[in-house]
């Protein structure tokens, strides 16, 4: 579904990515792992198209994406939840919603859409008219998922749902990643910090160290892999 081959970004001089090859099949959920500053986002903004790769091509759905600009991707069928959640404070929950589905033309599939998300986050539901700004940071991270879904992405980008939320909530929006990938067959990349929760949700799994990858393989082999337990997973 997405081919990353030879992928380079540069901020000015430092150089993000070192030539980042990568492939996620349709259906699957891949995890990407790494450290604080590894590039992860860099990657995922490459995708969405708010990253440049200066070198390298990226190809979804057998088409070359990296000089799109970053509508046209999502037209495509990628939507990403960026890393804070970047939601609109000042909109209420609907009106976020509504803006996830800018580049739509289908009223009734985007009606349909609302249901569902509503139907994911009962929570969303009865905050509609609420200001976004307002929401605890759980509620925030599923508006945040929900609003990408407006899009009806048929590639969703997770960067780091986890971070800043209480466990309860982390496993909450973790079974529904599980359920949005299984339910609507959505494709998920899910780059995480947290590895240990990241690598059982998904099949498999890349590793990424100062821009490069370093290693690839089955979630359950990373699990169990001593230089991966011993960097990521703490034990
Ligand atoms: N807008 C930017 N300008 C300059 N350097 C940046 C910018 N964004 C990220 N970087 C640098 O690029 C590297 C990768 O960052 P990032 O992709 O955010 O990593 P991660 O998401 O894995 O924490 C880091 O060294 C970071 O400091
Ligand atoms: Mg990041």
């Amino acid at each position: 579904m997405l081919k990353m081959r030879g992928v380079e970004v540069s901020y000015g001089k430092i150089c993000a990515l070192h030539g980042v090859d990568l492939e996620i099949r349709s259906g699957e959920i891949v995890t990407l792992i790494g450290a604080n500053g590894a590039g992860k986002s860099t990657l995922l903004m490459a995708i969405s198209g708010l990253a440049r790769p200066i070198q390298g091509c990226i190809e979804f759905l057998g088409e070359e994406i990296q000089a799109l600009p970053p509508n046209r991707i999502v037209e495509r069928g990628i939507s990403q939840v960026p890393e804070g959640r970047r939601i609109f404070p000042q909109l209420t929950v609907r009106e976020n919603l509504e803006l996830g589905a800018f580049c739509r033309h289908d009223p009734q599939g985007v009606r349909d859409d609302l249901a569902y998300v509503f139907s994911l986050f009962p929570i969303l539901a009865s905050r509609s008219q609420q200001l976004g700004g307002t929401l605890s940071g759980g509620e925030q991270q599923m508006l945040a998922i929900s609003r990408a879904l407006m899009a009806r992405p048929s590639l969703l980008l997770l960067d780091e749902p986890s971070l800043g939320l209480a466990p309860i909530v982390i496993r909450q929006i973790f079974s529904i990643i599980q359920k949005i990938n299984q339910e609507h067959k959505t494709t998920v990349f899910l780059v995480e910090q947290n590895a240990n929760l990241a690598l059982k949700v998904a099949s498999r799994g890349y590793v990424l160290e100062n821009g490069r990858v370093t290693m690839t393989d089955s979630a359950d082999n990373l699990l169990r892999h001593e230089g991966v337990r011993q960097a990521y997973l703490g034990v």
